[in-house]
């Protein structure tokens, strides 16, 4: 890598950023295109957030990515936010602009485009969303415009609510809400063509876990899971094991990336080149 005078700087903000894969993901999008860029991990605290976003006025970062615990924190400090963001009061992507910062969210985009970039059709079809957090709203709202129906399913009620009403309302479409029991769950999936988990449920250490019980899995349903560590999840594999196809968290991770950066560049993302390296991380791999 060379770092020139000329030099862009890109950077993700979180507490902790140690383990962030966006690093190797944005550096091997600059490489494979021959940018002169260069993507760090800072480490921000709460209370530095605010000099943080001043710091990135003042040495003319050009794009930042956002993590917890500051997705919600930062709007307060930034001149614009896009409007589902606004909705979600969580933005993952800031722009600057000329000195403008502007904050978007990619998650719902990483997984739209992760299923469409898997050959999956979202017209008319019924989804089936497990969990209420902030992966599940972006979720929620990104395919809303798509798919046919909609039934969210968490294990706190209430959380979805807002969401759901703006969806029905906006979209015109029906969005049902319920709780996460697995009456609810199998019941559901027996008219489901697209089953997505955007709970935590399965991730490392707990991977043994899973919400969905392998016999109610079938070979016509469409299985995204958003936790990408174990890289296959049990879900995922009993999925597999039904036939259903399936699309992993990396997947949804790599297109939020890659939304990000074409947010920032204007240019398509090398979204091979951004999933290779994530790959190599996560397999413990050196990066660069
Ligand atoms: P994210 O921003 O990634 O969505 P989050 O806001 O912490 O993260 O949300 C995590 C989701 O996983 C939530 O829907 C959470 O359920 P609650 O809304 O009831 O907290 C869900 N989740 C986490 N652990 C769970 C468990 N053991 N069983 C069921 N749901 C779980």
């Amino acid at each position: 890598m060379n770092i020139s005078g000329k030099t862009q700087i890109y950077g993700v903000i979180g507490d902790p950023v140690v383990n962030t894969l966006s690093p190797s993901m944005h550096n091997a999008a600059f490489k494979e295109l021959d940018m002169d860029c260069v993507y760090l991990a800072f480490d921000v605290n709460t209370a530095g957030l605010e000099a943080a976003i001043r710091g990135m006025r003042g040495l003319t970062v050009r794009g930042l990515n956002v993590t917890m615990p500051h997705k919600s924190a930062v709007i307060p400090f930034l001149d614009e936010v896009e409007e589902t963001s606004q909705l979600l009061q969580s933005i993952n992507t800031i722009k600057n602009e000329n000195g403008k910062l502007r904050g978007l969210s990619t998650d719902g985009a990483g997984a739209h485009w992760a299923l469409e970039k898997n050959g999956v059709s979202l017209s008319g079809k019924r989804l089936l969303l497990l969990g209420g957090g902030g992966a599940a709203k972006a979720i929620a709202l990104a395919l809303a415009r798509d798919v046919a129906e909609i039934v969210v399913l968490n294990r706190t009620a209430g959380k979805l609510d807002p969401v759901a009403e703006t969806i029905s309302r906006k979209f015109r479409k029906k969005v049902t809400v319920g709780s996460l029991s697995p009456l609810e769950i199998q019941k559901n999936l027996g008219h489901t063509d697209i089953l997505v988990n955007a709970t935590s449920v399965g991730m490392k250490p707990n991977q043994a876990e899973c919400p969905v019980k392998p016999e109610w899995l079938k070979s016509k349903l469409t299985v995204m899971d958003i936790v990408y560590s174990p890289l296959e999840t049990k879900l995922l594999r009993d999925a597999k094991a039904a036939g259903a196809k399936v699309i992993s968290g990396l997947e949804m991770l790599v297109h939020q990336g890659a939304a990000s950066f074409e947010i920032w560049t204007g240019k398509p993302a090398p979204v091979n080149a951004m999933r290779q390296a994530a790959l190599k991380q996560l397999s413990g791999g050196k990066n660069h």
